[in-house]
């Protein structure tokens, strides 16, 4: 299919080099399977599940038809006051999905807005049950937590932060899990887990931990380039918040859905957060769809404290669940189930991730990371950071292998239904455009 647009000029890209792509644009023009089509007919291999959400492959019929009849029977609906069918379903299958008590479910309509929804859900909660001095948030060094002012202030990527000072006060920061000792350990590393999380103690120590609200983490760090906590790391997280009445967040916006083999990576890691944000592989792209789930004492807490036939939270978006995203989500939930792509996952995992780390031998690759279907290979910076990424994220693209990048971190996350076949296609023109690269 020929490229028709009149004019690339008037739509500003988000986080894009708009003059450069300008200049060389790639446009998507068709997508079906594990594969995208681009507008001068190639076919590129969708490496990175388009951003690590269509995790059912592209195309899907059956999400496409939810959404057409949904939108024929009931397009839209208000969200405050009134209710539709299909949120309560959506909200009932996802907690099948979450740990044991954590069945509360608030929609929202990205990856973004679930954090800025948790902080204040946080914040509702400490306030119901009289614990007004918890007015700190922690978040860790190369965190990302979305772009609106509350995920940016919690995020560590200096990029997403140095041109925007107003963000929130009272944040403290711990360090990132990558350590030097652990690079190339297929999984989690050995090293200093136990040790990286005694921050927060010290932040306890330093602040009081009578004064934290809550602790944000991602399971895996995915946006900075599959940051896998060693081991020890998350479990001990979980052990200082409950000594200190701190709420434990889980960012699963990529770990949920079955990217790392199991629904959420709380289950992965046996390791159980008060809170676990979620988007990405929700509707498989087909529908912009968020949420954040809750423990059940959290829900009853705030629920509870308001009078009667008050509103208890206040908070919400116009799209909060809307009808054709639950439509999508529910029928991207029945497909996890009927094909069992979560369990899929798991069994590919160590045939992805050993073809994936048989690429250390070569002179640009630095580190390599990974879990589940998820993986990162870090390359030589070349001159400045995130220079060589780029354009090897271009390089791989005309190669016919579409691989996201955050500064010179490749970040690999195939569609949980790709076959082996396809990931040795994925890891073959890896191997060809990375070995072209001088150091
Ligand atoms: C862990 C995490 N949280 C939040 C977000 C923000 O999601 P969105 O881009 O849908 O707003 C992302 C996006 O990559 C993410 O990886």
């Amino acid at each position: 299919m020929q490229f028709t647009a009149n004019s690339l000029e008037e739509h500003w890209m988000p986080f894009s080099g708009n003059r450069d792509f300008k200049e060389d644009p790639r446009l998507v023009v068709k997508s079906e399977g594990c594969y995208i089509w681009d507008h001068k007919g190639g076919k590129i291999l969708d490496g990175s599940s388009g951003l690590f959400n269509v995790a059912c492959g592209h195309g899907r019929a059956e999400i496409a038809e939810a959404v057409h009849q949904q939108l024929r029977t009931n397009d839209y609906s208000a969200p405050f006051q009134l209710g539709h069918p299909g949120s309560f379903q959506l909200a009932h299958e996802i907690a099948q999905f979450t740990p044991d008590g954590i069945n509360h479910v608030f929609f929202v309509n990205s990856g973004s807005e679930p954090i800025d929804t948790a902080l204040k859900i946080a914040m509702a909660y400490n306030n119901a049950r009289g614990e007004n001095s918890r007015m700190r948030f922690v978040s860790r060094e190369r965190a990302y937590h979305g772009v609106n002012i509350g995920g940016v202030s919690l995020s560590g990527l200096v990029k997403n932060r140095d041109v925007f000072p107003l963000t929130m006060p009272y944040v403290v920061t711990m360090r990132h899990t990558w350590l030097p000792e652990n690079r190339y350990k297929i999984g989690q590393g050995v090293h200093g887990g136990v040790e990286l999380a005694n921050d927060l103690e010290r932040i306890c120590q330093t602040y009081g931990g009578s004064t934290i609200a809550a602790v944000f983490v991602e399971p895996i760090a995915g946006s900075t380039g599959c940051l896998v906590p060693p081991e020890g790391y998350l479990e001990r997280l979980r052990r200082i918040c409950d000594q200190h009445g701190i709420l434990l967040v889980f960012d699963e916006v990529i770990c949920g859905f079955g990217r790392l083999g199991t629904p959420f990576g709380a289950q992965a890691f046996g390791v159980t957060p008060d809170i676990i944000t979620m988007a990405k592989a929700m509707t498989n792209g087909a529908q912009p769809m968020g949420a954040v789930a809750v423990k059940d004492e959290i829900y009853d807490t705030v629920v509870n404290s308001a009078p009667d036939n008050a509103i208890e939270f206040f908070h919400g978006y116009t799209y909060s669940g809307h009808p054709a995203a639950c439509a999508a989500g529910l029928a991207t939930m029945e497909i996890y189930r009927k094909e069992n792509l979560f369990e899929r996952a798991g069994e590919l995992s160590s045939y992805f991730l050993d073809a994936v780390f048989d690429l250390r031998d070569l002179e640009v690759v630095t580190d390599i990371r990974g879990y589940g279907l998820l993986a990162a290979i870090d390359v030589h910076m070349d001159g400045a950071p995130g220079r060589r990424g780029t354009a090897l994220q271009k390089k791989l693209f005309w190669n016919g292998l579409h691989i996201k990048f955050t500064g010179d971190a490749g970040i690999i996350a195939p569609p949980l239904v790709a076959d082996r076949g396809q990931l040795d296609e994925l890891v073959a023109i890896l191997r060809q455009t990375l070995e072209q690269e001088t150091v």
